[in-house]
């Protein structure tokens, strides 16, 4: 993982609430990473908020609530090392699409219940849509931003 984002650690950006498992990976507490994840269900963004919170870890992430198709319009990390999708399957090529001007080269995207995504699915194996990509088992679509 690319540490060297301007504000120091890597930027992680999750729809759907796979916090617990960014932070186990992401080491957030000393790496000086930002994680920005989104939530459509008050009551799910708020239950994670409380979990973080009794674990101390509330300061680490960002939980911005609302249709990711709007959160995730405005105030982006410069560069994204990881995009996470794990939201509505309907709208994966759409969050990419919002988000993908800030992927570095080397970004990896993992992409939960691909086959629900095929329009999502086409974009990443395209040979000319930038993106290198494979199928892993449990329906795990892992695709890498291309240079
Ligand atoms: C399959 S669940 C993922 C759960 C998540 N991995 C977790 O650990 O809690 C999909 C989540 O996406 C949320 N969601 C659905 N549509 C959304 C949207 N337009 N924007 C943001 N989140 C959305 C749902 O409320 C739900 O919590």
């Amino acid at each position: 993982m690319n540490n060297s984002g301007a504000a120091g650690g890597s930027k992680w950006l999750l729809t759907g609430l796979g916090v617990l498992i960014a932070l186990i990976g992401l080491g957030l507490a000393g790496g000086g990473g930002q994680l920005i994840t989104t939530e459509f269900e008050p009551s799910k963004a708020q239950r994670a908020r409380d979990n973080l919170a009794a674990g101390g870890l509330l300061d680490l992430v960002e939980i911005r609530e609302g249709d990711a198709l709007e959160t995730l319009r405005s105030k982006l990390p410069e560069q994204i090392d990881l995009l996470l999708l794990d939201g509505a399957k309907g709208l994966y090529a759409d969050v990419l699409a919002l988000v993908e001007d800030r992927l570095r080269p080397g970004a990896l995207i993992v992409a939960d219940n691909a086959d629900y995504c095929a329009e999502y699915v086409a974009k990443v194996r395209d040979p000319e849509g930038g993106y290198l990509s494979l199928p892993l088992p449990g329906d795990v679509e892992l695709s890498m931003k291309r240079a």
